[in-house]
């Protein structure tokens, strides 16, 4: 079996530290293993279409923002093809044959659509495209024979519910004509669901709670130093917490050794740090500097690369839109195949 891998993200916004660990990360390990015959990496306009209907203007500028975030991070374009959902429009076709195999009892039953409603506060008012976006999901998947999906566990039951299609439009078409796709998970908690700035949720633009990928140093500085702490931890020579404090939680995610080393060599590693801080007598400005030093460091020169990629934003869109045509008669291949296996192929009846 080949192996091709398949991510995407909605351009909603910029992309934050909060990605960087849950996924760039993943990709980035991906993409430098090799050993993969496509790698695929779709901004995925269709779908943040579906709860932005009328914000078209932010889901638009929002690709280009997004592709420089990919490429600023490291993700090598000529390893992997990233490409806009909505220049493969084979996906929609594929969906209106998917849509026929779900029950609207089952779509009702995934639990991250169940939260996004709940965040969302749609009432009566969710549109039906929003509620069927999983099986939109399901398309970009499948009509790339993907089978190592990178995603964080929110996604989840999004992949369940692709290998269900896949499984029930090979049962009821015949076998084999579409592949399961796997999800890989992130390895650690932290990677999977990094807290936001003020503690309390996860780092996400709508909460206004994140440090971005292209953020300026003072910016990072002064969000560094506003992170929420442990707040009985007054004086410095108080006994501190680090469960929910996010100082640690963000060391538990970006700081190495090496970063001891360089910037604070009193101390080993984590462990030692932690240790100090629950006994009292290690301040929170100690704690901060060094993370600040730490995101200092690994942001910088994705900034650089960013500013040189921002003075070329032609060649970037002519990227994507070659990246499309090539998608797109991948996706071609796998409708084509569906549609014979369904009997739908009316070509034959011309003589
Ligand atoms: N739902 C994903 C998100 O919100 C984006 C996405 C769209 C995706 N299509 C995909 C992810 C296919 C993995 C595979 O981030």
């Amino acid at each position: 079996m080949k192996n091709v891998i398949l991510t995407g993200d909605r351009p909603t916004g910029n992309l934050h530290i909060g990605h960087y660990v849950g996924s760039i990360s993943n990709r980035l390990k991906l993409q430098e293993k090799g050993g993969y015959d496509k790698f695929y990496i779709m901004i995925a306009d269709t779908q943040a279409l579906t709860d932005n209907a009328d914000k078209v203007d932010k889901v638009k500028n929002n690709i280009i923002q997004v592709a420089i975030d990919y490429l600023s991070a490291g993700i090598d374009p000529e390893k992997v093809n990233i490409f806009i959902q909505s220049q493969v429009p084979e996906l929609s076709e594929i969906t209106m044959y998917f849509m026929n195999l779900v029950s609207v009892a089952r779509l009702n039953r995934n639990p991250t659509i169940k939260e996004e409603i709940k965040q969302r506060g749609f009432s009566n008012s969710m549109p039906v495209g929003f509620m069927c976006y999983p099986i939109s999901q399901a398309a970009d998947i499948l009509a790339f024979d993907a089978n190592i999906i990178p995603v964080g566990e929110d996604q989840e039951p999004m992949l369940e519910q692709a290998r269900e299609i896949a499984r029930s439009f090979n049962s009821t078409y015949g076998e084999k004509v579409l592949v399961e796709p796997k999800s890989v998970l992130p390895e650690t908690k932290n990677q999977a669901r990094l807290v936001g700035l003020d503690g309390k949720l996860k780092m996400s633009k709508s909460a206004g709670n994140c440090i971005y990928l292209k953020d300026e140093p003072e910016v990072i500085k002064q969000k560094v130093m506003s992170a929420y702490t442990d707040p009985n931890h007054i004086k410095v020579s108080d006994p501190g917490q680090v469960k929910g404090n996010v100082v640690f939680e963000y060391l538990e995610a970006f700081a190495t050794e090496e970063s001891f080393k360089k910037y604070l060599p009193e101390y080993k590693n984590l462990d030692e740090l932690k240790a100090h801080y629950k006994k009292g007598g290690l301040g929170d400005v100690k704690i901060k500097m060094f993370l600040n030093n730490v995101l200092q460091e690994l942001l910088a020169p994705i900034r650089e690369r960013r500013k040189e990629l921002e003075k070329n934003v032609d060649k970037i869109y002519n990227m994507l839109f070659e990246n499309g045509k090539k998608a797109r008669q991948h996706a071609a291949k796998t409708l084509e195949r569906m549609k014979n296996a369904m009997g739908i192929d009316y070509t034959k009846f011309l003589k």
